[in-house]
């Protein structure tokens, strides 16, 4: 028997992993010009850089247009307002998600509906979708999650019928492909996070994809604080906009990213496919969350893996995690908590009064909101391991799967 670390054992690794975000002279080279130009803001909206950012982040994901904009948050909030969502409209969300994806449609006056996910990869359930469709329903968010695709098939041909838009979250999707076709691409809008632990990064930023005309018009005024300029003024009235500009300074580093991407996403992809088979021929009861058939190219953000305590004589998913922890592994667990059963959905307050009237005095005890396929991944079964765990050698992945092996084999000790 062999002691784990966490007891006083000697860790299976001490070195950590590979240093993120990367970075080299091209990211060097665009923040140089940018500096120099001395033209350092966003305005005019679209600024020099951001332009050209936003067409090259368009054309790697096979989308019309790429709006650069301060995050992955507002972009989704801008998205609903360029739709011209309405107070008391719903937008059905996944339970299991980042509060972003809920979160913008309570801060425009909406109310989100939260379904379930799916067992095989955790993205929102298309049949969850279809049965939470209510006449005041306008808009689905499917979240391209870890290191899947929403089924687009299904979600698509749900939009179509009840004819509802669809925005895309793909905060952790950039470069990812379902049927050849890129994410953000594929339904009304994309909407990508750059904050710093994503796959790109600018430190903070965010970009908006579309494929129509005036939704891009829209978002941009809505983006430069309601201003219609040429290029986006060809559309009726004026919108409640802000400054969600993104800095040239910010645009240059994504830049870089983006013409890299194509490239590291193929890397992880395999990184992601080799780490499956090794975990999965040494370890039972651990299983990479599929891939779907359908996806094309597989963007690897965090690859998640399900957990069944069963195989590890009955210890929880948490307290394997402390273990794995000890052994120089740091994964997270509860990664994402059930939305509706943070308390701030809890609407007691006239502050969200959309809220209030679609869930009364509060969401958190409401019988008719209920996901438990979310409840487990959050509470039981949920290993997430991010992205650069895949960015270094096959021998990091095998010291991640030797450090699962000698907590599996030893696991009477954490009982
Ligand atoms: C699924 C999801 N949506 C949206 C966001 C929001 O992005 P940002 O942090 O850029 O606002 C995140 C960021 O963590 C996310 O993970």
């Amino acid at each position: 028997m062999e002691k784990l670390a966490l007891f006083g054992g000697t860790p299976v690794r001490t070195t950590p992993f590979s240093p993120w975000p990367y970075f080299d002279d091209k990211e060097r080279a665009y923040l140089n010009a940018a500096l120099e130009s001395r033209n350092w803001g966003g305005y005019p909206f679209p600024s020099p850089l951001a332009a050209q950012f936003g067409q090259l982040f368009a054309d790697a994901h096979g989308a019309k247009f790429g709006i650069p904009c301060a995050n992955g948050s507002v972009t989704m909030e801008i998205a609903l307002q360029a739709i011209g969502i309405e107070a008391g409209d719903e937008v059905i969300v996944p339970a299991y998600t980042f509060m972003a994806t809920a979160s913008c449609a309570v801060r425009v006056n909406a109310v989100p509906v939260f379904v379930d996910v799916e067992e095989r990869n955790y993205c929102m359930d298309p049949a969850a979708v279809e049965a939470a469709i209510t006449p005041k329903t306008r808009a689905i968010i499917p979240v391209h999650l870890g290191a899947s695709i929403a089924d687009m098939d299904r979600i698509l041909e749900i939009a179509r019928k009840h004819n509802l838009i669809v925005i895309e979250d793909c905060a952790h999707a950039h470069g990812g492909q379902w049927r050849g076709k890129g994410v953000g691409s594929m339904g009304d809008f994309g909407s990508f996070s750059l904050q710093s632990s994503k796959l790109m990064t600018s430190g903070e930023g965010g970009v908006l994809t579309t494929n129509d005309d005036v939704l891009r018009q829209k978002s941009m005024s809505l983006i430069n604080c309601g201003r219609k300029e040429p290029g986006y003024d060809g559309f009726e009235g004026q919108l409640f906009g802000a400054n969600y500009r993104m800095s040239e300074l910010q645009v240059a580093v994504a830049l870089a990213q983006t013409e890299r991407l194509e490239e590291v996403t193929a890397k992880r992809a395999a990184m992601h496919d080799t780490f499956r088979d090794l975990l999965h021929s040494q370890v039972q009861g651990v299983h990479v969350l599929d891939t779907d058939p359908r996806v094309t190219r597989k963007h690897a953000y965090q690859t998640i893996i399900k957990y069944d305590s069963t195989a590890f004589q009955g210890v929880h998913r948490d307290r394997f995690l402390t273990a794995l922890e000890a052994e120089g592994v740091g994964l997270s667990g509860d990664f994402y908590t059930p939305l509706y059963q943070i308390d701030i959905f809890n609407a007691r307050t006239a502050q969200w009064p959309m809220l209030r009237a679609r869930y009364g005095e509060g969401i958190l005890d409401n019988p008719q909101v209920s996901c438990p396929v979310s409840e487990k991944a959050a509470y039981h079964e949920a290993l997430w391991m991010h992205y650069p765990h895949l960015s270094g050698s096959t021998k990091d992945l095998q010291d991640i799967v030797t450090a699962f092996v000698k907590i599996q084999q030893n696991a009477d000790q954490l009982r």
